[in-house]
């Protein structure tokens, strides 16, 4: 499972990108503007941070504006991948994009039906918003299996990347269900790491090393 981390902040893509375990970064325009950057030059810096695919939605809601905006945002570098949102014009300018070679990750997906049809658009990428089918009084996660049934049926190459994820319970259930990407918040990737029996057994060992007076490093 690839690890994406949905965020614009550079310190934080940075941080965990070190950790040698992020596969890619998503952004869209609410987290640009809490960034508040500039859209192309933040793009730009999180291209160089990281090797793998970084979202970079479109703006516009006809398919010949979305065109022209994605191929300004085909410059900023070769990761970049193209978000347009799943209507009619998003999944026209997916399909010619896709047949032009390049990665598009196709987003706010809340249907399966909807992942059909970004699948035959060629998507790279279909987002299924987990948590915010949650907080609709949907079930985000069932949401997540019938996509994978679906593609599996079919042999459709898109990658299902569980978007709108809330906490490490989401990502263990994606994981499970075979969602081949998960687009964590920066705190929801850190929680993944922590348990309180590791803390409490490392404190444990460090204690027990200390009575034989001993260093690994002379
Ligand atoms: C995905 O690409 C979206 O940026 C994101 O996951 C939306 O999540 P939210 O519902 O927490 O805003």
């Amino acid at each position: 499972m690839k690890f994406f981390v949905d965020t614009a902040d550079t310190a934080e893509i940075a941080d965990l990108a070190a950790t040698g375990l992020l596969d890619g970064v998503t952004t869209n325009p609410s987290l640009i503007a809490k960034s508040g950057r500039d859209f192309m030059e933040v793009t730009k810096e999180i291209c160089a941070l990281v090797d793998g695919p970084v979202s970079a939605e479109v703006i516009a809601l006809d398919h010949p504006t979305m065109m022209k905006e994605a191929e300004v945002l085909r410059k900023i570098a070769d990761n970049v991948c193209i978000k347009v949102p799943l209507t009619v014009d998003g999944l026209k300018t997916c399909k010619a994009l896709t047949d032009d070679g390049a990665m598009v990750n196709v987003t706010l997906c809340f249907s399966a039906n909807q992942a059909l049809l970004a699948a035959k658009a060629g998507a790279s990428f279909i987002s299924p918003f987990v948590g915010r089918h949650d907080d609709n009084g949907f079930d985000g996660l069932d949401l997540l299996r019938d996509i994978r049934l679906i593609y599996d049926n079919y042999n459709f190459e898109t990658e299902i990347l569980a978007a709108s994820i809330r906490h490490p319970i989401h990502v263990l259930e994606s994981a499970r269900i075979g969602a081949d990407v998960a687009t964590m918040p920066p705190a929801v990737i850190r929680a993944l790491f922590k348990h309180v029996l590791t803390d409490k057994g490392i404190e444990g060992f460090l204690a027990d090393w200390a009575k034989t007076g001993q260093t690994i490093l002379k």
